[in-house]
């Protein structure tokens, strides 16, 4: 049984409940970790409130940098989405602050590690898988899935060890945000066919009205500059939320299929995600080559599937990342953006390493291919079929 446990701690009334509750029925003491990932929402009082709720340490720590830098940045590199629609917001957050968990556990001293995660959910599979691939040795706590507290049980705990929390009986959404999107389930959207209230929507409020262009540099594959100014990953990501998200773009409405054999219905909001993945696939399009662009299609998709399936620190995602990285050698260059009410579209691209030949492509006088070649070439793609259809095609005698 372990003595001492450092928490993920969100501030939520599970996790505020979840270290009394540590406290009084493990016996153990409890260590809060809150990491800053992007997510909006006061972070200033953390410490404070977890401190006040049983902990014998709390600790806040800004991980935005390192969390867009080792997390999101290799994701772009593989266009990850799950489901070809999702990008892994909190699928990528869990292995980060999981790292985070681990070092403070070690400075600590402590012997395990804890989440405020359900059991229906995908986030418990990665923060624990997440944790016994960092360090085997560590216990894994869940209060909350064994409790059995409702949450009405829960509000009713944290008044009587009078512990503050905000929440109210009845809690209509599921909300996790990082820098890389928002999602917000239940409620309403339990219904596949209910439209999400408008009231769930905070990153993609509809405010610009004029058409706007946005042009994004990418160097061997990471987002480098917004419209000619340099910033870090972390920055310039916040700063395209805003940008993309006041056109009212960046919404995704789906039904996937978690981890744990659930199909859930899912509302996310995460407009510079799939502006970048956009115009990263769309700068890809000029600088791979045919054959690995078509195979990193391929793989794209099951680093997804590992990422959300909480495998992030595992040796087939770890070799898949070696293919992606060495991919993004000529990923090098700029992508225009066009941006109105509801919209965002590629409307350009260039690169110093570009494949695109207009001397081939073009049409007009510049012409530079060899069209004599393609009679040959044409008669040997199709002789295989040419000789099937002589003896057993639609049109053979026998
Ligand atoms: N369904 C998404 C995923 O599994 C979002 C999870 C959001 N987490 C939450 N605690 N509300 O990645």
């Amino acid at each position: 049984m372990a003595n001492r446990v450092v928490l993920a701690y969100s501030g939520g009334l599970d996790t505020s409940v979840a270290v009394r509750w540590m406290t009084e029925e493990l016996g153990v003491e409890v260590i809060a970790l809150s990491a800053d990932v992007g997510q909006t929402g006061d972070l200033s009082d953390l410490e404070q409130r977890a401190l006040a709720a049983g902990a014998v340490a709390a600790e806040v720590i800004d991980i935005k940098e390192e969390f867009a830098r080792d997390f999101v940045g290799p994701a772009l590199k593989a266009n990850a989405m799950y489901e070809g629609r999702y990008p892994l917001v909190s699928a990528l957050s869990r292995p980060a602050i999981v790292k985070h968990l681990v070092q403070t556990a070690r400075r600590y001293g402590a012997d395990a590690v804890a989440h405020g995660c359900t059991g229906k959910g995908n986030d418990q599979v990665r923060f624990e898988v997440s944790t016994v691939a960092l360090a085997p040795d560590l216990e894994i706590v869940a209060p909350v899935r064994n409790w059995g507290m409702t949450r009405e049980a829960s509000i009713e705990y944290a008044s009587r060890f009078a512990i503050p929390v905000t929440a109210t009986k009845d809690k209509l959404y599921s909300i996790d945000d990082n820098l890389w999107g928002r999602a917000i389930e239940c409620g309403e959207m339990e219904d596949p066919w209910a439209e999400p209230p408008a009231g769930v929507w905070e990153m993609t409020v509809p405010t610009a009205v004029e058409p706007r262009e946005v042009v994004i540099a990418f160097d061997t594959g990471t987002p480098v500059a917004l419209d000619g100014v340099t910033a870090p990953l972390h920055d310039l990501i916040i700063e395209l939320n805003e940008i993309v998200g006041s056109y009212g773009w960046g919404r995704i409405d789906m039904v996937e299929n978690r981890r744990v054999g659930i199909k859930s219905r899912e509302t996310y909001e995460c407009p510079a995600a799939l502006a970048l993945i956009m115009a990263h696939r769309d700068l890809e399009s000029i600088t791979l080559e045919r054959d690995l662009q078509r195979e990193k299609l391929r793989l794209e998709s099951r680093y997804a599937e590992l990422a959300y399936d909480g495998l992030w620190f595992s040796p087939l995602k770890r070799a898949l990342d070696a293919f992606m990285e060495d991919s993004q050698a000529a990923v090098t260059g700029e992508v225009r953006l066009e941006l109105g009410p509801r919209s965002c579209q590629v409307a350009g691209r260039r690169s110093p390493l570009s494949l695109y030949d207009y001397g081939l492509a073009t049409y007009d006088a510049a012409d530079t291919f060899e069209h004599a070649d393609s009679e040959g070439f044409t008669r040997i793609w199709g002789l295989g079929v040419q000789t099937w259809a002589d003896v057993q095609g639609p049109g053979s005698r026998s």
